[in-house]
């Protein structure tokens, strides 16, 4: 599984991740209190499967979870970091924050993104929780050219999200993607500049800071898939798969 992709690949994954990105503005859309994450997923699918492509996150098993993944989009409310289930019984109230989070295969390559929204009115704190989180991904992104190292991203991403006195998520980073859902390298949200793998031209990245408003330490839920914050605060979450140009990131997912 060669990390590098060709030229025919990256304009593949490039129009496969244009279509998801429209897919999760169509599902932004319909996020509003008295929404059921289950309704959020069901519209991900069926506009996945509209696209061409097939999820890519249903039925993935990994991360030594004891059920495969169970639908096609990540619906993480508030203290929730990543991997929330969808639920009929999950109904968003004003004032959530909501992560999703969602996946494709399009002629065969992988792409991945998220974004982190409001549910109708949200305080001010979890405004700036969200928009710190873009702002890291951002961040990440612009540290990313060939002959840069993965730890540039992540002493970028994290210190953008600490220098507002918010936490880094340790135990998920982000990871390489195209012919598989998670591939390598591995892309911490923390490093140090300098460290860690060269990246080279043709290399395709998801790049996914998760940022907690209190402290930094998650644990997963009984589901054996939610990833939650330790001291109950809230998370944020952003996502977008980029190739490596020798100019800069070349975002795929918008
Ligand atoms: N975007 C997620 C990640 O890279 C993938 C969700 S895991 C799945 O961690 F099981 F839902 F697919
Ligand atoms: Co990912």
């Amino acid at each position: 599984m060669a990390l590098v992709k060709s030229e025919k690949e990256i304009a593949i994954l490039a129009e496969g991740g244009r279509r998801l990105a429209g897919i999760m503005r169509q599902v932004v859309e319909a996020v509003r209190p008295g929404v059921t994450t289950k309704e959020l997923d069901t519209i991900a699918e069926t506009l996945i499967i509209s696209s061409g492509g097939t999820p890519s996150f249903k039925g993935y098993n990994a991360f030594g979870a004891r059920i495969p993944y169970p639908a096609s989009l990540c619906t993480s409310i508030n203290d929730e970091v990543v991997h929330g289930i969808p639920s009929e019984k999950r109904v968003l109230q004003e004032g959530d924050i909501i992560g999703l989070d969602i996946g494709m295969k399009y002629e065969g390559l992988f792409t991945d993104m998220a974004v982190t929204v409001d549910a109708g009115y949200i305080d001010e704190a979890s405004k700036k929780l969200i928009d710190t989180t873009r702002m890291a991904l951002e961040k990440g992104i612009q540290a990313v050219r060939s002959g840069a190292h993965i730890g540039d991203i992540g002493e970028a991403v994290q210190a953008c999200a600490e220098a507002r006195g918010f936490g880094i998520v340790r135990e998920l980073v982000g990871h390489g993607v195209g012919h598989a859902a998670h591939e390598d390298p591995e892309a911490p949200n923390f490093g140090k500049k300098g460290r860690g793998l060269k990246l080279l031209e043709g290399m395709v990245l998801a790049l996914e800071p998760m940022v907690t408003a209190g402290k930094h330490q998650v644990f997963l839920a009984k589901d054996g898939w939610t990833w939650k914050t330790k001291d109950g605060s809230r998370a944020a979450h952003f996502e977008h798969t980029v190739a490596v140009t020798k100019n800069g990131a070349r975002v795929l997912t918008e």
